[in-house]
């Protein structure tokens, strides 16, 4: 009697912890990993940028490698070539992770994230 107690309590216990790993688990998925980074830079992609914002944020940050007027340094040129056929969600996805020896810059928000694109395919590339 007394064992089949425990047995059972012990079998709640498991039982309950095995739904919180679960639900844990699914947070995760929310928070962080592949899957959101896709979902990131669609949503960043989504955002309408502000190219003036964006120009402070490029030149802070990508102008001593791409140069402040993007023709490039240490980085490549990115606004000619095949780099500036880039979509806006292939910028975002370089700038959240980073590329080679590029650092990421996943730490700004979404919406300096769109305007670093929107000055970088706008106004830098001259449209
Ligand atoms: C420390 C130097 C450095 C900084 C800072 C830097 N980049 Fe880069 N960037 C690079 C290098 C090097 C590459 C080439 C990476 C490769 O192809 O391996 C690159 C590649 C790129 C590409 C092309 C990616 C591709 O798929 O070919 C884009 C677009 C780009 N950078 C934009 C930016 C923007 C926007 C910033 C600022 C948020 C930035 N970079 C900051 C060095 C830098």
């Amino acid at each position: 009697m007394h064992h089949s107690l425990r047995f059972i309590t012990t079998s709640l216990f498991v039982a309950m912890m095995a739904l919180t790993l679960v639900a844990c688990s699914s947070d995760d998925d929310a928070g962080g990993g592949d899957s959101s980074a896709t979902t990131r830079q669609s949503k960043i992609a989504a955002l309408t940028g502000d190219q003036t914002a964006g120009k402070a944020k490029y030149e802070m940050n990508c102008g001593g490698c791409h140069k402040v007027d993007g023709t490039g340094n240490t980085g490549p040129n990115i606004i000619s070539g095949a780099i500036a056929e880039l979509s806006v969600e292939a910028v975002a996805a370089v700038i959240i992770n980073g590329k080679g020896t590029m650092p990421a810059y996943g730490s700004m928000t979404d919406q300096e994230i769109a305007n670093t694109v929107a000055y970088v395919k706008g106004q830098l590339a001259g449209k």
